[in-house]
């Protein structure tokens, strides 16, 4: 079927738009998503209302519901912060970096039994790319591994999922993990909703 183009979105509330267009259809080109996240050009002052830094962890920090068909959000992360090795919960998962880097490694699911997990794929995410995953792809751990700057990138989620699973590198073992936001609209929720296990 012909696509029309998409015209480059001027700032993030042309995106979330365009998200809304995109996704009142149910099927998802993962092709067309990715180039239109690609072309934002991030500007800091359309999302620093939504980073919310914290301390010791990084953060997660809702932008958008997409009535139900997606969740956007924006993740923080301070110096050497990182994720755990986690899965998507068969959904769809685009990141794209708004400020500075993220090493995203990615790793082959775990056999049968109790195995290492074997990396596939590691890469550093510049500013301003987009990259996706699904569970198909495999598992991956994000991190900023820089030591003197901090990092930002928006993520999108199709559909939304409240937990996904977390992967110990060394033995496969994996356990179900719920996944909660620091803040929701620029407004941090009550810490005590806000304590993730883990996430994505
Ligand atoms: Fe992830």
């Amino acid at each position: 079927m012909e696509r029309t183009e998409m015209p480059k979105p001027q700032s993030l509330e042309d995106v979330i738009q365009a998200l809304h267009r995109i996704f009142a259809d149910d099927k998802v080109d993962v092709d067309e998503v990715q180039a239109l996240l690609e072309s934002y050009q991030s500007n800091s002052h359309e999302w620093l209302k939504y980073a919310k830094f914290d301390q010791y962890r990084y953060t997660r920090n809702l932008v958008d519901e997409g009535n139900g068909k997606f969740n956007l959000m924006i993740l923080c992360w301070g110096e050497g912060h990182g994720s755990s090795i986690h899965d998507h919960a068969d959904s769809h998962c685009f990141l794209k970096m708004l400020q500075g880097q993220l090493k995203e490694t990615i790793f082959n699911w775990p056999g049968e039994g109790k195995k290492e997990l074997t990396k596939k794929k590691e890469t550093i995410l510049q500013e301003n790319q987009c990259t996706y995953i699904n569970d198909s792809i495999g598992v991956h751990r994000v991190e900023n591994v820089s030591h003197t700057e901090v990092a930002v990138s928006l993520h999108l989620y199709v559909p939304p999922f409240d937990s996904c699973h977390c992967f110990d590198e060394r033995s496969g073992h994996k356990k179900k993990v719920r996944v909660t936001f620091t803040s929701k609209y620029g407004e941090r929720v009550p810490l005590a909703n806000a304590v993730s296990q883990e996430n994505n």
